[in-house]
């Protein structure tokens, strides 16, 4: 697959690896030999970033306890010096709700927890995962800085970052990467394009096909595990489909014309819109996961994204999952 540098001095694959559907929200956490598979099918295929998080965690149909962190040291450990692998700090899940914690303290023994599950003595990228309102940035940069210089990280990056932030953080160490929401559907951080251009910090878009949804692979009335967010996200409720048709319709009509799927488009989309974009879909299926890879390929011009732009703008939406509320 194709690379991208996605900020100063961190090269990845084009499409990025979004592990936390194989433990968490998607349902009953996957059965641990499948994973592994699938992860080994995702480094054959040219996968070299890997995105997992200190709270993926989840309980299998038998009812026992799984651990996304644990999942993947164990799973790529054989491959650790071909890949990066990003994980991140800083949440705790409660309900659907999640509590933020990132005071200096609970980020040292963080990232300790972290690279003992993940078999290995450093993070290619560490995320805070959420700001912490309660800890001031310029706090928790030093705290990312002195990891760096200590050799447990090699960059850091922000999940969910707003402009002010960011800023504040990157005066005392510098940001290598966003992690932002971002899909077809989701498009409201476009208007940190100018100040990641300026800072020269990357963006990894998480959730790139709106949750599936872009995949137009899950028909009205699909049935979800009792355990599945996306059972209660907007876009997935029997009217959103109403309200959709004419998005579908969109990326129905690109996949055709570019002998490719919906979700390729909806990737190729993000890959054409900016060269430090990163998208990194989840998927527990093999066949997908080669289709997503295969997005890296599909090439969309200048004007076919700003003809995409135009349409997206004009074409009436449902509402979309935008993450669990933080309750502090
Ligand atoms: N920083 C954050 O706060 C944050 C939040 C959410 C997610 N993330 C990261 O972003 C990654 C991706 O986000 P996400 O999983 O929420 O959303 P996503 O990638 O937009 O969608 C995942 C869903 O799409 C389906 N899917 C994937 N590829 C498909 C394809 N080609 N055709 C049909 N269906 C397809 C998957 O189902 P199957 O598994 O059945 O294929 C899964 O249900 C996560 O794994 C995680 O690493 C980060």
């Amino acid at each position: 697959m194709q690379k991208r540098i996605l900020g100063p001095g961190l090269e990845v694959s084009a499409i990025g690896m979004g592990c936390m559907g194989f433990t968490h929200a998607y349902g009953p956490a996957m059965d641990d030999a499948e994973a592994t598979r699938a992860l080994a099918q995702a480094v054959d295929l040219g996968y070299t970033f890997f995105d997992t998080a200190e709270c993926y965690l989840g309980a299998r149909a038998d009812g026992s306890y799984a651990n996304n962190e644990e999942l993947l040291g164990s799973a790529l450990k054989p491959y650790r010096s071909q890949i990066k692998l990003a994980s991140k700090y800083g949440v705790q899940h409660v309900g659907h709700s999640l509590l933020t914690d990132c005071r200096p303290q609970t980020i040292r023994q963080a990232i300790e927890g972290s690279l003992r599950r993940l078999q290995t003595d450093y993070l290619d990228l560490y995320y805070q995962h959420r700001i912490d309102d309660k800890v001031e940035p310029e706090t928790v940069a030093s705290v990312m800085a002195d990891l760096i210089k200590e050799g447990k990280i090699l960059h850091w990056g922000i999940s969910e970052a707003n402009e002010a932030y960011l800023r504040r953080t990157h005066a005392i160490c510098p940001v290598t990467c966003v992690q932002n929401r971002f899909s077809m559907m989701a498009r409201w951080h476009e208007k940190l394009f100018p100040v990641l251009e300026e800072l020269n910090v990357g963006f990894v878009a998480f959730s790139p096909l709106a949750n599936g949804f872009l995949s137009d692979a899950f028909a009205q009335g699909e049935k979800f595990a009792n355990e599945d967010y996306r059972n209660m996200m907007p876009q997935y409720q029997a009217e959103s489909y109403a309200a959709n048709q004419d998005l579908l319709a969109l990326i129905r009509q690109l996949a055709k014309e570019k002998q490719s799927t919906p979700a390729q488009i909806a990737l190729a989309w993000l890959l054409g819109k900016k060269p430090y974009i990163v998208p990194i879909p989840g998927s527990r299926k093999t066949k997908r996961i080669q289709e997503n890879a295969s997005a890296a390929d599909l090439e969309l011009s200048a004007a076919e994204i700003i003809a995409i732009d135009n349409a997206l703008a004009n074409i009436k939406m449902s509402d979309v999952f935008g993450g669990s509320p933080i309750k502090n």
